[in-house]
Order: C-alpha cells, then structure tokens, then sequence
C-alpha cells in the first residue's frame, strides 16, 4: 500500500500544524464517502474500483482484443485527463521505448498520442509514421467537442479513411464520450463505431479507471484487472476515518498545513522516468482541482536525478516557498549491476557489482537531506513496486487527497471554470457563429495592448 513518510516535512511545518487540521480533512472525507454537501457533483470515481471490479470487464476487454487483432498502431487521440492517465500507466507498466520494442514483447500494438496539442508537426510526423501501418483510432472527449482533439481526430479521421475506406475506419475505431450527448456520440452511432461511456459524474482527470484509460491500456496488453485491484484496494484501506491510518488524508492536511505556512508550490519529484507520465497526470490533477477563486498550491514536477541539474541549486538555494514531494518506488522494475572497467580512473570502481537501482535510492536520500537541510520541507511517498496493482493504489491515493485537499482549501476540486476562459477565446477567434461580437472584441484589445 501506498505510505507516507514525513521524518523530513518539517522545517515549514510540525505534527501539531497537521494534527490541527484533523477534525476538518475527517469532515471532508465523511462527506466525500456520503456524497454531502460539496462532495455531491464530480464524486463519481469514489467507488468506481470495487464497482468496476464486480461488473466485470467483459466488454471493454472484448474491444480491446478485437483491436488488438485489427491494428498494428493505434492513437489514442484525447487531451488532459482524456489521455494524461492512459500516457501515465502506459509509462509506468511496460518498458520504456514501447513502440520501438519487437510486437512479441511488446505484448499490443504500438501506442501513439494526439490530440493533445494544436502542433502541425507533431500530427504530420505521426501521420508519417503511421504510414504502412493498420491504424486504429481510439478518440477520448467526454464533451466531444475539446478543440485539440476534434481537430486531430479530423486529421487522423481523413486520413484513415483515405487509406481504408469508410466502412473499414469505422470498423477500425472506438469512441469514448458521453454516454448521451455531443458531438462524437452523435459521430459514434451515426457510423456505426464501438463506443463506451464516460459517466456523468467522473470528471476527465479522474477518469482513467473508466474506460478512458482502461480500453487503451487493455489494448497495450496492460493488466487492467490487477490496475483496477490496486485502486479497490487503496478504496477500502483509505475510507478509514483516522489520520494516522490514512494516508491520503494525511497527505491533504500535511499540504494544506504547509500552504497555510506560506509554501505554495508542490515539486513532486520523481526517479524513475517511467513515472513521468504519472507526475504529468498529477499536476494536472491536483492544478486544475485546486487553482481557483485566487487560491492553489502550484503543482510542479522535477524528474530526478536530471532535473538536480537544472533545478537542483534552485531548490537547494532559491526563494523559501515550495515544499517537495518525492516518489519513491521501494523495488523498481529491473535491476543493473555495474560492470568492472579497467582503465577508467574516474574514482567509482568500488561500485563494481553494485546495482544502479541502489545507486538511485541513495540519491533519492542524498537529495532529501541536502533539501531538507536547505530548509526545503520534504514529504515522501512510496509504493512497494511498479506493479499495475500499486500504481491502482497511487491513482486513487492522489484522487482522494486531491479532493479532500481541494476541500481544505475552499473550493470545489470537481470543477475547471478556469479552463473555459482560453477556449471561448479560441472559439471566438476561430469564428465560430454566434461569438462574432467577443472575437471583435478580442481583436480590438490586441490592437489597443500595442499602444
Ligand atoms: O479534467 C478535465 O476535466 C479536463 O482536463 C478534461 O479532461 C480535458 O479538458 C479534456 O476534455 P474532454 O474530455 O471533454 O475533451
């Protein structure tokens, strides 16, 4: 199970900080698991694991096989939470460089993102490398209407049908959305595509235990029984209202008592790069639940050991105001032991035989003491490997304290108002019908900022 490890959380903050603010993230969870007051709209994901778990995955795990069948690459087109958990377990639980490894270990297909950005580029070298290859799209919009992803899906859309044919770019792809409206439901059933549904109340950035995420893991040959297990598992341990028996709780009154304190930025960092896509999915978690109303941590993310060198002296010597958490997997996925090499006088042959792993662990503590005796405090959280079944675990750990902290602050973490604001821009820049006056508006700021 997920732990948490707070010997080096203070200077910035002490137990009598956090114990404080007990009786307030205990309130918060109990309305969470009674779906009161704040906690009604957006809560949808609490009891998705053991839910999920008992309905069985038949159907997603059926689509998947038949795509498995039909596709050498699939992309999965989606933005934010429609994709970020999906690019996070694929990270996490196969080996880096998927695409590039034999079909046979890769155990799927090739899996490539789009939709995520509004770069030319990007789309045109995918389309190049998807050349000569059965494609399969799998689109992911619970609003269907996103503009990064409905434009790619246009692209990726054409072009599949240009090589295959209608009839077989239907065949070839499954919608994720709305169980009822917008634009790629109405998509879905006029063409006839496979489909799932989001449900109404799971937002996109807790969404990748629904289908969202776990259709194109399955596809990856992903074990999604045993991610959905972990996250069941991390339900029933963390629905226990005491501080010191929960974690995630622990964790949303330890922030909340650091942010109180004035330190208001998160870095999590992490050593493993296969958990950057987690630290991605994470800060898009926790910035978008939290970041309103003029309030918010700011979520940051540092994959070390790189980033010690680049934000290293920041965190060490910079301004006082973050706190880090550090990532720690207690048994990485493969171990290296160093090699002997004669010759090489650069002082580490006594590390011959070592294993680098344990080379890595030392860094994780090396830097938590240095940081901590630079008056960063650090906060750690472990998962016992890098197992689908542990990394269940850390989703929903995150989720929770994510909504609870999101509580403690003040606002609702099932809500992005804040988002909207660049998007009617866009649609109103773009010319959407309806919005002429905003964009004549928007035109005439440009003009008038310049003077
Ligand atoms: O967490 C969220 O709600 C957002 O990040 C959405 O997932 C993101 O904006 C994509 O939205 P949609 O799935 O409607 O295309």
């Amino acid at each position: 199970m997920v732990a948490l490890d707070l010997r080096f959380a203070a200077p910035g903050v002490t137990e009598a900080d956090w114990r404080a603010l007990e009786p307030e993230v205990l309130t918060a969870q109990q309305q969470l698991f009674n779906g009161e007051g704040w906690a009604q709209g957006g809560s949808g994901w609490l009891h998705l694991p053991s839910a999920t778990l008992r309905q069985g995955l038949d159907s997603l795990c059926t689509v998947a096989d038949e795509l498995r069948a039909q596709a050498d690459a699939v992309v999965v087109v989606g933005v934010g939470g429609s994709s970020l958990g999906t690019q996070a377990a694929l990270a996490w639980c196969k080996p880096a460089y998927y695409n590039q490894l034999p079909a046979r270990e890769r155990g799927g297909p090739e899996l490539y993102f789009a939709g995520h950005s509004l770069s030319a580029a990007a789309l045109r070298d995918l389309l190049r490398v998807l050349q000569g290859k059965r494609v399969g799209l799998l689109v992911v919009s619970k609003s269907g209407a996103t503009t990064e992803p409905a434009l790619a899906f246009r692209v990726l859309w054409s072009w599949l049908v240009t090589h295959v044919g209608q009839a077989e770019a239907c065949r070839r792809t499954v919608v994720i959305t709305d169980a009822a409206t917008g634009a790629l439901r109405r998509f879905a059933t006029e063409h006839g595509c496979r489909s799932f549904a989001i449900p109404a109340d799971v937002g996109g950035r807790y969404s990748v235990l629904t289908p969202v995420g776990l259709l194109p893991l399955a596809v990856a040959g992903v074990d999604v029984q045993q991610l959905l297990q972990g996250a069941a598992d991390a339900e029933s341990a963390l629905a226990v209202p005491r501080l010191d028996d929960n974690p995630s709780c622990l964790y949303a009154a330890v922030r909340n008592a650091l942010y109180r304190k004035g330190k208001c930025i998160e870095l999590l960092a992490y050593y493993e790069p296969a958990a950057a896509g987690l630290a991605e999915w994470w800060k898009q978690l926790f910035g978008e639940s939290e970041g309103k109303e003029g309030k918010g941590l700011f979520p940051a993310v540092a994959g070390y050991t790189a980033d010690l060198h680049a934000l290293g002296q920041y965190v060490q010597e910079g301004r006082r105001l973050l706190f880090e958490t550090l990532l720690h997997i207690a048994s990485p996925r493969s171990g290296l032991a160093l090699p002997t090499v004669t010759g090489l006088s650069d002082g580490w042959d006594d590390l011959a035989g070592r294993s680098l792993g344990w080379v890595n662990e030392l860094a994780l503590l090396a830097t938590e003491v240095a940081h901590w005796e630079g008056g960063v405090p650090c906060l750690r959280v472990t998962v016992p490997d890098q197992s689908e079944r542990s990394l269940g675990q850390l989703f929903y750990f995150f989720e929770l304290a994510c909504a609870l902290s999101g509580r403690l602050l003040g606002v609702n973490p099932f809500d992005q108002p804040g988002v909207e604001a660049y998007k009617r821009n866009l649609y109103a820049l773009l010319g959407q019908r309806g919005r002429e006056a905003e964009r004549d508006r928007l035109w005439a700021m440009w003009a008038a900022a310049q003077g």
